[in-house]
């Protein structure tokens, strides 16, 4: 059984696959070249948080392969009211194809995976987002022509994004830096396996990260779920924002990436943003293309 819990149960080879297809499948939607490889499947979507892209490029995604998706919120499901993702597991495996899940703890994902008896897709814990990273993979790769070699940069609070980055943008032959404050550093192990390959580096100087980046990459300063510490965050990330400084630090005509939604005027500014609007956008597009392929390698039967 394959499932897609989180980059570093992948190998570089099982990630380029899904970066080929996905390329591939890109191509097809493009014109009109139909690849129905999901005919009938029925993938459950639950989602214990918002979504935009998401919600909609994975229901666009199951249709555009024949398949049918179907929307279920946590809040309506009886695992919101209690019943364990044990037994939710196993009565969704007697309906369901496959299952994207959106939700608070990567526990409550490597359970479902662990019960279930079908392929699990994982669409944002609080420890990471690696349907996303596939999308920006894809992207760097549009763009740079290739990924080995590339120096992929991350300013800002040591998220999911920042943890799925890390391992997604090494185990893909790039160097990753990131800049973020004291306290609010990615997750340890993941630093320590990352600062093991010599590709990796954490800093607070956000000029020093920055230096000679391909790809400079931001999110937002309180993720969901961190509402309430919005305000305490905003002076915490004072000075992590991409801005003409940071550019003028990366390498001349490197992208800008940023996984939405944006906070302008916080970790990125207004300019900046529109200016590399086209980047941005192709990113969110390639939600589309990157999980189909994720899909197809999960649940092709
Ligand atoms: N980037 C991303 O996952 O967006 P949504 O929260 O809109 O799904
Ligand atoms: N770090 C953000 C990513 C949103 C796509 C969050 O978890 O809210």
């Amino acid at each position: 059984m394959k499932h897609f819990l989180k980059l570093s149960d992948w190998s570089t080879e099982e990630i380029f696959e899904a970066l080929d297809l996905a390329d591939k499948l890109k191509y097809e939607r493009k014109h009109g070249i139909p690849h129905k490889l999901l005919e009938g499947q029925t993938l459950g979507m639950i989602f214990s948080k918002s979504s935009t892209r998401t919600r909609v490029s994975f229901e666009v995604g199951i249709h555009d392969l024949g398949g049918t998706g179907l929307f279920l919120s946590s809040r309506d499901l009886q695992i919101g009211r209690g019943e364990p993702v044990e037994d939710t597991a196993r009565v969704l495996s007697r309906y369901l194809d496959g299952i994207m899940i959106r939700t608070f703890a990567q526990k409550e994902v490597e359970d479902l995976a662990a019960y279930g008896n079908i392929p699990i897709i994982n669409g944002l814990t609080d420890y990471c987002h690696p349907c996303q990273v596939m999308a920006d993979l894809q992207t760097i790769r549009e763009h740079k022509g290739d990924l080995a070699g590339k120096k992929l940069c991350f300013i800002g609070d040591g998220n999911n994004m920042a943890n799925s980055l890390i391992v997604g943008g090494i185990k893909t032959g790039m160097t990753v830096s990131v800049a973020c404050p004291k306290g609010h550093q990615p997750d340890t192990a993941i630093m320590e396996w990352a600062a093991a390959t010599g590709n990796f580096t954490c800093t607070e100087s956000v000029l020093e990260a920055a230096a000679g980046a391909d790809a400079v990459y931001t999110d937002v300063w309180a993720s969901m779920g961190q509402e309430g510490e919005a305000a305490e965050r905003r002076n915490a990330f004072v000075g992590y924002q991409i801005n003409d400084a940071v550019m003028a630090a990366a390498n001349p005509g490197a992208m800008v990436m940023h996984c939405l939604p944006a906070h302008r005027g916080e970790e990125i500014t207004a300019e900046i943003f529109e200016a590399h609007a086209d980047e941005i956008f192709d990113e969110a597009e390639n939600r589309l293309h990157a999980q189909k392929a994720i899909m197809v390698l999960c649940m092709q039967k």
